[in-house]
């Protein structure tokens, strides 16, 4: 049972201004609401849709729609399941959809479109996706602390006397050369989608008020929710911009529930998502993305956990499976892997002592985290070198890994040496047959020359292309073959005797 869904119980009594008419949500309506069909929406890293929709069917018996959208699903479950969408391993961000629609007619000059924005506020069927909002309250894990306005972020000031921010996310280079100086280290968290991303503003002096003097208001009088709007759109058909968007939606919706704009310190976030002609409206569920669990000690390319999940779930595993990261770094896959499959034992080795330590640091803050049990994981961190694993031959059901890219880690030139080298040692331990690796690397060049010269001993069943913090990279599906190990050096013997 995971962390959110010891809150199930917890009885909700709020107002919720819509229109100015008081909805209050109370333990009885919930009872009679269980039921209720909505439709949620969730992220997911680029590429692993499919693997994303799979759980979701397994896990809620909820079939999936893959939207056109890369890197989103939608689903339908009743009210009594939001507990357990909180627990898919395979998400990053939730919603709950208000509307979609699949071909929204766009009118053909710019304040046309905006105007249409601003009349489909007041016309959207709020109510149930807001019940859902206040009900997951109780679901979501909150964010310590929101980060306050970015003063460096452009800013443009619009009609009503707000602002909006820009986050300008078509322009790839920036966004990959940010990604790159990032020191927050988690750069494979970057969404892959080419997206213009525009969200309004509410007033700054307001949000940057000082907490106390805000709680000490609160007490003495009602509530009026804040909000922000931000616009994801997508498609190079619009004669409008996302900022241009959220502004005209959001000044309407302000206007429907009489709501406070606010940027940083937001309650509602509405989502006005727009690729081609499809138009999709959603609250959002998470305050921040899913993926942020299982690590405390970051690396430089540490994975996230979504993606990890996703790679483990490619290659199946089986109860008593031994599953092995050799280039764990932070740990990330085998951590992942250790929290869901329980059944198995991991294993997560490193040639640099930083990593290995990382990851240790990483296993024991997982132990010590309130409400995981004591008796701890079944995961061993090791410092290793993969050209030669401390393992015997066959010994190992499952590879997963995450190879260095050239990039920030390595370099390209010794990929071409380290990559083969891998491959066999790989092939080595792995048992034949049975055995099967999932691989991760943005040097597709050097993996699939390295390949070649493997196919004796390993063959690929599949390949997922998926986005690491803008860069395409491939995920290779491999199962060893059931040909014998022989050392190099035996390979020379033989030949010797041949002649
Ligand atoms: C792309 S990173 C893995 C990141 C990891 N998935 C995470 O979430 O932190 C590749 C890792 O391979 C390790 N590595 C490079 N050469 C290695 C070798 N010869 N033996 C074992 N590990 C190696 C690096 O130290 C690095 O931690």
């Amino acid at each position: 049972m995971c962390d959110i869904e010891e809150a199930t119980n917890q009885l909700l009594d709020v107002n919720l201004h819509e229109n100015q008419r008081s909805v209050r949500v109370t333990e009885s309506d919930l009872r009679s609401e269980s039921e209720l069909l909505v439709t949620i929406g969730a992220t997911v890293p680029t590429g692993f849709e499919q693997t994303a929709a799979d759980e979701v069917r397994e896990k809620l018996g909820s079939p999936c729609k893959i939207s056109r959208d890369r890197g989103k699903i939608y689903f339908v479950i009743s009210l009594e399941s939001l507990a357990q969408v909180h627990c898919l391993r395979s998400v990053d961000n939730l919603f709950v959809v208000v509307q979609e629609f699949q071909d929204y007619q766009f009118k053909k000059t710019k304040e046309e479109v905006l105007k249409d924005f601003e009349d489909l506020a007041g016309k959207l069927p709020w109510s149930n996706p807001l019940k859902v909002w206040k009900i997951n309250d109780s679901f979501k894990k909150k964010k310590a602390k929101r980060k306050k306005i970015n003063q460096n972020s452009s800013k443009g000031k619009i009609n009503n006397g707000q602002e909006v921010k820009i986050d300008q996310r078509n322009d790839k280079k920036d966004f990959t050369s940010h990604a790159l100086d990032s020191h927050i280290l988690d750069y494979y968290e970057n969404p892959a989608i080419r997206e213009e991303v525009s969200t309004l503003v509410g007033d700054d002096l307001a949000s940057c008020k000082d907490e106390t003097d805000e709680s000490s208001k609160e007490e003495t009088e009602p509530q009026v929710l804040k909000f922000r709007v931000t616009c994801n759109r997508a498609g190079d058909k619009h004669c409008f911009t996302s900022n241009e968007a959220a502004r005209d939606f959001g000044g309407a919706v302000q206007d429907y529930f009489k709501w406070k704009a606010d940027m940083t310190n937001f309650d509602v976030e509405v989502l006005l998502n727009i690729h081609d002609n499809e138009v999709i409206v959603g609250i959002a569920l998470t305050e921040e993305s899913l993926h942020r669990r299982n690590i405390t000690h970051f690396g430089p390319t540490t994975l996230r956990s979504t993606l990890a999940y996703g790679m483990l779930r490619l290659c199946d595993p089986l109860p008593y499976d031994i599953i092995v990261d050799p280039m764990c770094g932070t740990g990330a896959i085998p951590i992942e892997g250790a929290t869901e499959w329980s059944d198995c034992f991991h294993i997560a080795g490193d040639n640099n002592p930083l990593a290995v330590n990382r990851a240790a640091n990483n296993i024991a803050s997982l132990l010590t985290k309130k409400g995981k049990p004591s008796w701890g994981l079944p995961i061993d961190a090791v410092q290793w070198d993969i050209c030669n694993l401390p393992l015997r031959t066959g010994s190992v059901d499952i590879i997963v890994t995450d190879l260095p890219f050239g990039k920030r880690i390595g370099s390209k030139k010794r990929n071409w040496n380290l990559y083969p080298a891998c491959l066999r040692e790989m092939s080595r331990v792995c048992t034949p047959t049975t055995g099967r690796a999932v691989l991760l690397t943005q040097d597709t060049k050097c993996f699939t020359k390295a390949l070649s010269g493997m196919r004796h001993v390993w063959r690929k069943v599949d390949t997922v292309w998926v986005n690491i913090g803008g860069l395409r990279a491939a995920v290779y599906v491999l199962l060893r073959t059931p040909e014998a190990f022989v050392h190099p050096s035996e390979q020379d013997g033989e030949r010797g005797t041949l002649w």
